[in-house]
């Protein structure tokens, strides 16, 4: 084990929060309003049980699986974030970090790396992508990400421009110029690694969205830039939806769905994959935590379209439960987040495997030979769980 591991994802946040200034290490926490459904999407994990085996166990397990045609060599992907300003290499870093653990890159429309340099890293890369500017922006987006190689798409219409937190928000200089370094001069020196990271770069951490340019070898926009674009685009209607998927002809993933009729119309827009995500409490809050709503959307629709999740997964015993209510795998947003700023590569690459070593751990346990043969009857889930969210306590500062 080289320096610099770490045992469990909570290891890795705790290396984060001490060596991020706190406006980046904020950013990540995220969160919106009261924090209620960023604590109960870790929260709700935790109430559900195992029902472990005592012997008949199996020596070998199969982990892997496919999702929108590529193969993962464990149930659990990178979900795309806007990674901000956490690591130099950004997502070219977590590209490669997955394509040693064999699985797929999720690159977010607001990363700070174009899709060419992240493909390369990892040709398993899904593009995400909001829904910003004409039909004729988006397909030109659509269009750059494929002939830059991705494999499948991800649209995320689930934002709804909630922007206030209980705790306060940091705030986030959209570019580090020199006036910008003078003022975070006290952060700078409290978080001194990260900053001699960029540093050693020569490369200081700015806010630009390359694959949110206009035209083709025009300037990246600025994140608030872009942003601002996004706010005043009218939202997508279902036709908007089904037309995107046409538009991609090819695996095109809708993320977000909480609602049972709502992935019944993903289904009829001709979707590949749905997750099951409430963008990872960033966004309306009082939603409840995806691992709640899973197993009736899963019972709806999951012999028609392929059901992901995402939200509050930080240990492989979460990956099975969520298989063991009905995803065929999920997708890790902070997870790895963490383990990005708490050691770069080798840290994402460290998160990737404690999550597929407790998955095993898990299946084993559960005499379980493949996360295949995973079903309801390994959980204990408590009476009213789908319902009995809200009696939760409210997220601190992080
Ligand atoms: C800092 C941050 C930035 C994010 N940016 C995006 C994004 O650009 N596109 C997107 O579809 N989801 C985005 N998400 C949501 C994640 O893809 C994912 O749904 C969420 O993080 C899952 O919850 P988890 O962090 O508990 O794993 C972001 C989440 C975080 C924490």
């Amino acid at each position: 084990m080289g320096s610099g591991w770490f045992e469990t994802v909570a290891e890795a946040q705790r290396r984060a929060r001490k060596r991020l200034p706190w406006s980046v290490y904020g950013a990540l926490v995220a969160g919106s309003e009261k924090g209620v459904t960023l604590e109960d999407n870790q929260a709700a994990f935790a109430q559900l049980g195992f029902a472990p085996h005592v012997a008949g166990l199996h020596y070998e397990r199969e982990l892997s699986t496919t999702v929108m045609g590529q193969p993962l060599s464990f149930p659990a992907f990178i979900s795309p974030t806007g990674v901000q300003a956490v690591h130099p290499d950004g997502e070219v870093a977590v590209a490669r970090a997955a394509a040693n653990r064999g699985t797929v890159m999720g690159l977010s429309g607001f990363a700070s790396k174009p899709v060419e340099e992240v493909v390369p890293a990892n040709p398993q890369t899904f593009f995400q992508t909001y829904w910003v500017g004409s039909r004729d922006d988006i397909e030109r987006r659509m269009r750059r990400a494929r002939e830059a190689g991705a494999v499948g798409l991800i649209a995320t219409t689930d934002w709804s421009f909630s922007h206030g937190r209980d705790w306060g928000s940091p705030p986030i200089p959209e570019r580090m110029d020199l006036r910008t370094m003078l003022k975070h001069v006290p952060q700078a020196l409290t978080h001194p690694r990260w900053f001699a990271e960029f540093a050693k770069r020569r490369r200081i951490p700015d806010l630009k969205v390359p694959n949110m340019r206009e035209q083709e070898g025009a300037e990246a926009p600025t994140f608030f830039g872009a942003y601002g674009k996004w706010m005043f685009t009218p939202p997508p209607s279902w036709d908007d939806i089904r037309w995107m998927a046409e538009q991609w002809d090819g695996p095109f993933m809708l993320k977000g769905v909480g609602r049972v009729d709502d992935a019944k119309r993903a289904v009829d827009a001709g979707v590949t994959a749905i997750s099951v995500s409430n963008h990872g409490g960033n966004n309306l809050d009082s939603t409840p935590a995806p691992i709640r709503t899973l197993p009736r959307i899963a019972d709806a629709v999951g012999d028609q379209v392929e059901v992901v999740l995402d939200g509050g997964v930080r240990r492989g015993s979460d990956v099975v439960k969520a298989l063991a209510l009905g995803a065929k795998a999920v997708m890790i947003g902070r997870a790895y987040l963490w383990g990005l700023a708490a050691n770069g590569q080798a840290g994402v690459e460290n998160v990737l495997d404690i999550l597929r070593g407790g998955a095993d751990s898990a299946l084993m346990g559960l005499g379980k030979s493949s996360v295949h043969e995973l079903d309801r009857s390994d959980v204990v889930v408590p009476p009213d769980f789908e319902s009995g969210f809200g009696g939760v306590e409210t997220v601190g500062a992080g």
